[in-house]
């Protein structure tokens, strides 16, 4: 996709709401998961919204001429003050491989880089391959994982981190 048709933003007035609704529908549409999920992005969403720290957490959204194509924000750890969060990933399924999620992360990265985190943790699913292969191209390591049925299907969730 040429360049001059992507650009990434922050974000503004109705986009909060407007991620988490693509996050619902498309998650229960590629893997079935139940409105527990749309409750824990709208918590992690509002939260960011409430009280975000502009100087260390940030959302982008990622546009294809001028419309919605993607999210990613990056949070403070809640009990780590050298480590951030990545948190709440998403490309529209008709953006999807043409690298608009390596910009969203590599931006993500750059950011966390800058505002003086020492590491960046995630927390993702064993069922979401692309991210995954993203990530482990990205540097990060798997730590820990356990099974979790919290969304409808069982799934095995995982944290994986990358020092920066
Ligand atoms: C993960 C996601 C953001 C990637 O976005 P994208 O814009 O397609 O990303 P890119 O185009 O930069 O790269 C996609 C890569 O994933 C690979 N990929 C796609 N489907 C895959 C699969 N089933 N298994 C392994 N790799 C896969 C592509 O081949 C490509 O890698 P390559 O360039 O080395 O071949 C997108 O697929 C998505 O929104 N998925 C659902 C939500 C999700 O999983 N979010 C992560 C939450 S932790």
């Amino acid at each position: 996709m040429p360049e001059s048709r992507i650009s990434l933003r922050p974000h503004r007035i109705g986009d909060i709401g407007w991620i988490i609704y693509r996050h619902a529908v498309l998650y229960a549409e590629e893997y079935g998961w139940n409105e527990q999920f749309e409750a824990l992005v709208a918590e992690v969403a509002a939260n960011f919204l409430k009280s975000h720290d502009p100087a260390r957490e940030r959302c982008w959204i990622a546009e294809v001429d001028g419309a919605f194509a993607g999210s990613i924000f990056l949070v403070k750890h809640p009990g780590e003050e050298a480590t951030a969060k990545l948190r709440l990933l998403l490309v529209e399924p008709h953006a999807r491989g043409m690298g608009l999620g390596r910009r969203l992360i590599q931006e993500c990265l750059d950011f966390a880089r800058s505002a003086g985190y020492a590491k960046v943790s995630l927390w993702t699913n064993d069922v979401l391959h692309a991210a995954r292969h993203l990530y482990e191209e990205f540097g990060f390591s798997l730590v820990s994982e356990e099974p979790n049925a919290l969304f409808g299907p069982l799934t095995i969730a995982q944290t994986w981190e990358k020092t920066l």
